[in-house]
Protein backbone atom coordinates (compact mmCIF):
# COMPACT_ATOMS: atom_id res chain seq x y z
CA UNK A 1 0.00 0.00 0.00
CA UNK A 2 1.62 3.53 -0.91
CA UNK A 3 0.82 6.29 1.40
CA UNK A 4 -0.44 9.36 -0.15
CA UNK A 5 2.53 12.22 0.15
CA UNK A 6 3.05 15.64 -1.15
CA UNK A 7 5.34 15.68 -3.70
CA UNK A 8 8.21 17.76 -3.34
CA UNK A 9 8.14 18.24 -7.58
CA UNK A 10 4.71 19.96 -6.89
CA UNK A 11 5.13 24.10 -7.34
CA UNK A 12 2.42 24.41 -4.53
CA UNK A 13 4.19 22.54 -1.71
CA UNK A 14 6.52 24.83 -1.67
CA UNK A 15 4.14 27.63 -0.11
CA UNK A 16 1.47 26.74 2.67
CA UNK A 17 -2.02 26.25 2.20
CA UNK A 18 -2.80 27.25 6.15
CA UNK A 19 -1.25 29.22 8.28
CA UNK A 20 -1.81 29.22 12.39
CA UNK A 21 -0.30 31.89 14.41
CA UNK A 22 -0.02 32.94 17.95
CA UNK A 23 -0.10 36.63 18.31
CA UNK A 24 2.36 36.53 21.50
CA UNK A 25 4.21 39.74 22.70
CA UNK A 26 1.82 42.95 22.86
CA UNK A 27 2.43 43.40 26.53
CA UNK A 28 6.04 42.97 26.87
CA UNK A 29 6.21 45.18 23.93
CA UNK A 30 4.37 47.73 25.56
CA UNK A 31 5.91 47.49 29.18
CA UNK A 32 9.56 47.80 26.84
CA UNK A 33 8.23 51.33 26.10
CA UNK A 34 7.08 52.07 29.49
CA UNK A 35 3.21 52.11 28.18
CA UNK A 36 0.45 50.06 29.57
CA UNK A 37 -0.29 46.46 27.92
CA UNK A 38 -3.25 47.99 26.19
CA UNK A 39 -1.20 49.95 23.54
CA UNK A 40 0.36 46.84 22.68
CA UNK A 41 -3.13 45.12 22.16
CA UNK A 42 -4.24 48.27 20.18
CA UNK A 43 -0.56 47.92 18.41
CA UNK A 44 -1.35 44.64 17.64
CA UNK A 45 -4.11 44.62 15.76
CA UNK A 46 -2.27 46.85 12.91
CA UNK A 47 -0.28 43.43 12.49
CA UNK A 48 -3.68 41.37 12.01
CA UNK A 49 -4.75 43.66 9.05
CA UNK A 50 -0.96 43.45 7.38
CA UNK A 51 -0.96 39.49 8.06
CA UNK A 52 -4.05 39.35 6.42
CA UNK A 53 -3.41 41.24 3.33
CA UNK A 54 -0.11 39.30 3.13
CA UNK A 55 -1.99 36.00 2.98
CA UNK A 56 -4.22 37.09 0.81
CA UNK A 57 -2.02 38.74 -1.66
CA UNK A 58 0.16 35.30 -1.44
CA UNK A 59 -2.91 32.91 -2.44
CA UNK A 60 -2.38 31.37 1.15
CA UNK A 61 -5.88 29.78 1.68
CA UNK A 62 -6.44 29.82 5.33
CA UNK A 63 -5.16 31.68 8.46
CA UNK A 64 -5.76 31.06 11.88
CA UNK A 65 -5.51 33.44 14.12
CA UNK A 66 -4.94 32.74 18.21
CA UNK A 67 -6.57 36.04 19.93
CA UNK A 68 -7.80 34.91 23.40
CA UNK A 69 -7.34 31.74 25.44
CA UNK A 70 -9.43 29.99 27.33
CA UNK A 71 -6.67 30.04 30.31
CA UNK A 72 -6.47 34.37 29.32
CA UNK A 73 -9.66 34.82 30.98
CA UNK A 74 -7.87 34.75 34.37
CA UNK A 75 -5.65 37.74 33.34
CA UNK A 76 -6.94 40.98 35.28
CA UNK A 77 -10.31 42.00 34.49
CA UNK A 78 -9.24 45.11 32.66
CA UNK A 79 -7.54 43.66 30.25
CA UNK A 80 -9.65 41.11 29.66
CA UNK A 81 -12.01 43.94 29.09
CA UNK A 82 -10.02 45.45 27.30
CA UNK A 83 -9.49 43.06 24.62
CA UNK A 84 -13.28 42.61 24.43
CA UNK A 85 -13.77 45.89 22.93
CA UNK A 86 -10.63 45.74 21.04
CA UNK A 87 -12.19 42.76 18.88
CA UNK A 88 -15.69 44.40 18.67
CA UNK A 89 -14.18 47.87 17.31
CA UNK A 90 -11.56 45.63 14.99
CA UNK A 91 -14.63 43.68 13.75
CA UNK A 92 -17.04 46.68 13.36
CA UNK A 93 -14.20 48.71 11.61
CA UNK A 94 -12.71 45.95 9.25
CA UNK A 95 -15.77 43.57 8.27
CA UNK A 96 -16.51 45.54 5.38
CA UNK A 97 -13.34 45.51 4.12
CA UNK A 98 -12.78 42.16 4.35
CA UNK A 99 -16.12 41.59 2.76
CA UNK A 100 -14.70 43.72 -0.22
CA UNK A 101 -12.01 41.52 -0.46
CA UNK A 102 -13.78 38.76 -0.86
CA UNK A 103 -11.73 37.36 2.38
CA UNK A 104 -14.02 34.77 4.87
CA UNK A 105 -14.07 35.23 8.56
CA UNK A 106 -14.89 32.48 11.16
CA UNK A 107 -14.58 32.77 14.95
CA UNK A 108 -13.99 28.80 16.36
CA UNK A 109 -13.76 28.61 20.63
CA UNK A 110 -15.99 28.48 23.14
CA UNK A 111 -17.89 31.80 21.81
CA UNK A 112 -21.15 31.31 24.18
CA UNK A 113 -18.52 32.62 27.07
CA UNK A 114 -18.51 36.17 24.81
CA UNK A 115 -20.74 38.73 25.96
CA UNK A 116 -24.05 38.41 24.08
CA UNK A 117 -23.35 41.54 21.59
CA UNK A 118 -20.08 40.38 20.63
CA UNK A 119 -21.69 36.97 20.03
CA UNK A 120 -23.84 38.42 17.20
CA UNK A 121 -21.08 40.53 15.78
CA UNK A 122 -19.15 37.67 15.37
CA UNK A 123 -22.41 36.01 13.78
CA UNK A 124 -23.48 38.41 11.76
CA UNK A 125 -19.60 38.77 10.14
CA UNK A 126 -19.39 35.38 9.93
CA UNK A 127 -22.48 35.14 7.56
CA UNK A 128 -21.47 38.35 5.76
CA UNK A 129 -18.89 37.19 4.66
CA UNK A 130 -19.74 33.31 4.19
CA UNK A 131 -19.50 32.96 0.57
CA UNK A 132 -16.49 34.83 0.27
CA UNK A 133 -13.54 32.12 -0.99
CA UNK A 134 -10.36 34.43 -1.87
CA UNK A 135 -8.78 33.33 1.88
CA UNK A 136 -10.65 32.29 5.26
CA UNK A 137 -9.36 33.89 8.17
CA UNK A 138 -10.52 32.04 11.33
CA UNK A 139 -10.16 34.14 14.98
CA UNK A 140 -9.70 31.58 17.93
CA UNK A 141 -11.38 33.39 20.74
CA UNK A 142 -11.86 31.77 23.93
CA UNK A 143 -10.01 28.68 22.59
CA UNK A 144 -8.50 25.75 24.08
CA UNK A 145 -6.58 22.99 22.42
CA UNK A 146 -7.75 20.55 24.86
CA UNK A 147 -11.23 21.93 24.91
CA UNK A 148 -11.91 21.61 21.60
CA UNK A 149 -10.64 18.11 21.79
CA UNK A 150 -12.96 17.53 24.61
CA UNK A 151 -15.68 19.03 22.58
CA UNK A 152 -15.26 16.35 19.88
CA UNK A 153 -15.24 14.08 21.98
CA UNK A 154 -18.29 14.50 23.75
CA UNK A 155 -20.08 14.73 20.20
CA UNK A 156 -19.03 11.23 19.10
CA UNK A 157 -19.69 10.03 22.99
CA UNK A 158 -22.76 11.26 22.12
CA UNK A 159 -23.29 9.47 18.92
CA UNK A 160 -22.23 6.23 20.41
CA UNK A 161 -25.21 6.25 23.17
CA UNK A 162 -27.40 7.06 20.50
CA UNK A 163 -26.79 4.10 18.50
CA UNK A 164 -25.40 5.83 15.64
CA UNK A 165 -21.43 4.45 16.30
CA UNK A 166 -20.17 1.85 17.45
CA UNK A 167 -17.14 2.44 20.15
CA UNK A 168 -15.07 -0.15 18.20
CA UNK A 169 -15.86 1.51 14.68
CA UNK A 170 -13.82 5.13 16.24
CA UNK A 171 -11.51 6.49 13.85
CA UNK A 172 -9.57 9.64 13.65
CA UNK A 173 -11.31 10.38 11.04
CA UNK A 174 -14.29 11.05 13.19
CA UNK A 175 -12.69 13.16 15.65
CA UNK A 176 -11.40 15.57 12.86
CA UNK A 177 -14.42 16.21 11.53
CA UNK A 178 -15.75 17.13 14.88
CA UNK A 179 -12.81 19.46 15.66
CA UNK A 180 -13.70 23.03 14.95
CA UNK A 181 -11.38 23.31 12.07
CA UNK A 182 -13.01 20.54 10.29
CA UNK A 183 -13.05 21.17 6.25
CA UNK A 184 -9.81 23.27 6.93
CA UNK A 185 -7.09 21.29 5.77
CA UNK A 186 -4.31 21.50 8.84
CA UNK A 187 -2.23 23.90 8.79
CA UNK A 188 1.23 23.74 7.27
CA UNK A 189 2.72 26.15 8.95
CA UNK A 190 2.73 27.60 12.73
CA UNK A 191 4.07 30.71 13.83
CA UNK A 192 5.15 32.38 17.18
CA UNK A 193 5.98 35.95 17.69
CA UNK A 194 7.34 36.78 21.02
CA UNK A 195 10.04 34.72 21.92
CA UNK A 196 8.51 32.13 24.13
CA UNK A 197 8.69 28.40 22.57
CA UNK A 198 5.73 26.66 23.21
CA UNK A 199 1.97 25.90 22.16
CA UNK A 200 -0.09 27.71 24.98
CA UNK A 201 -3.17 24.93 24.22
CA UNK A 202 -3.48 26.77 20.83
CA UNK A 203 -4.51 23.76 18.03
CA UNK A 204 -3.28 20.21 20.01
CA UNK A 205 -4.88 18.33 17.64
CA UNK A 206 -4.06 19.87 14.21
CA UNK A 207 -0.80 20.51 14.62
CA UNK A 208 0.51 16.79 14.33
CA UNK A 209 2.93 17.69 11.24
CA UNK A 210 2.65 21.54 10.95
CA UNK A 211 5.96 23.47 10.68
CA UNK A 212 6.71 24.68 13.88
CA UNK A 213 8.78 28.48 13.53
CA UNK A 214 9.21 30.32 16.87
CA UNK A 215 10.20 34.44 16.00
CA UNK A 216 12.00 36.24 18.59
CA UNK A 217 9.70 39.94 17.20
CA UNK A 218 6.97 40.96 19.61
CA UNK A 219 3.58 40.69 17.65
CA UNK A 220 3.36 44.44 16.98
CA UNK A 221 6.55 43.98 15.26
CA UNK A 222 5.30 41.56 12.94
CA UNK A 223 5.08 42.35 9.35
CA UNK A 224 6.16 41.57 5.94
CA UNK A 225 9.71 41.07 6.35
CA UNK A 226 9.21 38.21 9.14
CA UNK A 227 5.83 36.50 6.57
CA UNK A 228 8.53 36.27 4.36
CA UNK A 229 11.57 34.99 6.29
CA UNK A 230 9.09 32.45 7.55
CA UNK A 231 8.00 31.77 4.29
CA UNK A 232 11.34 31.38 2.78
CA UNK A 233 12.22 29.37 5.98
CA UNK A 234 8.97 27.00 5.52
CA UNK A 235 10.11 26.25 1.97
CA UNK A 236 13.31 25.44 2.46
CA UNK A 237 12.27 22.21 5.70
CA UNK A 238 11.44 18.57 4.04
CA UNK A 239 8.52 17.19 5.33
CA UNK A 240 8.36 13.72 5.45
CA UNK A 241 5.10 12.20 7.21
CA UNK A 242 7.03 9.64 8.61
CA UNK A 243 8.83 8.56 6.01
CA UNK A 244 12.50 9.04 5.02
CA UNK A 245 14.01 11.34 2.87
CA UNK A 246 14.01 9.04 -0.43
CA UNK A 247 10.71 8.34 -0.09
CA UNK A 248 10.35 11.97 -0.57
CA UNK A 249 13.10 13.02 -2.57
CA UNK A 250 12.94 10.19 -5.30
CA UNK A 251 9.30 9.23 -5.79
CA UNK A 252 10.83 5.94 -7.37
CA UNK A 253 12.36 4.88 -4.45
CA UNK A 254 8.65 4.69 -2.15
CA UNK A 255 8.38 0.92 -3.26
CA UNK A 256 6.25 -0.94 -1.39
CA UNK A 257 5.53 0.24 2.27
CA UNK A 258 5.33 -2.03 5.59
CA UNK A 259 2.12 -0.87 5.85
CA UNK A 260 0.88 -1.14 9.47
CA UNK A 261 -2.12 -0.79 11.31
CA UNK A 262 -3.49 3.06 12.25
C1 LIG B 1 -0.76 38.27 23.17
O1 LIG B 1 0.09 39.14 23.83
C2 LIG B 1 -2.20 38.69 23.24
C3 LIG B 1 -3.03 37.83 24.12
C4 LIG B 1 -2.62 36.81 24.80
C5 LIG B 1 -4.42 38.18 24.20
P1 LIG B 1 0.33 39.05 25.39
O2 LIG B 1 -0.69 39.91 26.07
O3 LIG B 1 0.36 37.66 25.86
O4 LIG B 1 1.74 39.72 25.54
P2 LIG B 1 2.94 39.23 26.46
O5 LIG B 1 3.20 37.80 26.13
O6 LIG B 1 2.49 39.42 27.87
O7 LIG B 1 4.06 40.11 26.09
C1 LIG C 1 -1.06 32.51 23.91
O1 LIG C 1 -0.34 33.53 24.53
C2 LIG C 1 -2.47 32.96 23.64
C3 LIG C 1 -2.63 34.02 22.65
C4 LIG C 1 -1.70 34.64 21.98
C5 LIG C 1 -3.99 34.38 22.38
P1 LIG C 1 -0.19 33.62 26.11
O2 LIG C 1 0.60 34.83 26.38
O3 LIG C 1 -1.52 33.54 26.77
O4 LIG C 1 0.63 32.30 26.46
P2 LIG C 1 1.55 31.96 27.70
O5 LIG C 1 0.77 32.33 28.93
O6 LIG C 1 2.78 32.80 27.58
O7 LIG C 1 1.85 30.51 27.58
MG1 LIG D 1 1.83 36.29 26.06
Amino acid sequence: MLMAVPSSSDSSAALPRHIAIIMDGNGRWAEKRGLPRAAGHRAGVKSVRSTIEYCARKGIEALTLFAFSSENWNRPKEEVGLLMSLFLEALDREVADLDKNNIRIRFVGELSQLATELQTRIRNAEERTARNTRLTVVVAVAYGGRWDIAQAARSLAADCVAGKIATDDITEAMLTERMVLAGIPDPDLFIRTGGDHRISNFLLWNIAYTELCFLPEPWPEFGDTQLDAALELFAQRERRFGLTSAQITQPAAKGETAGGKK
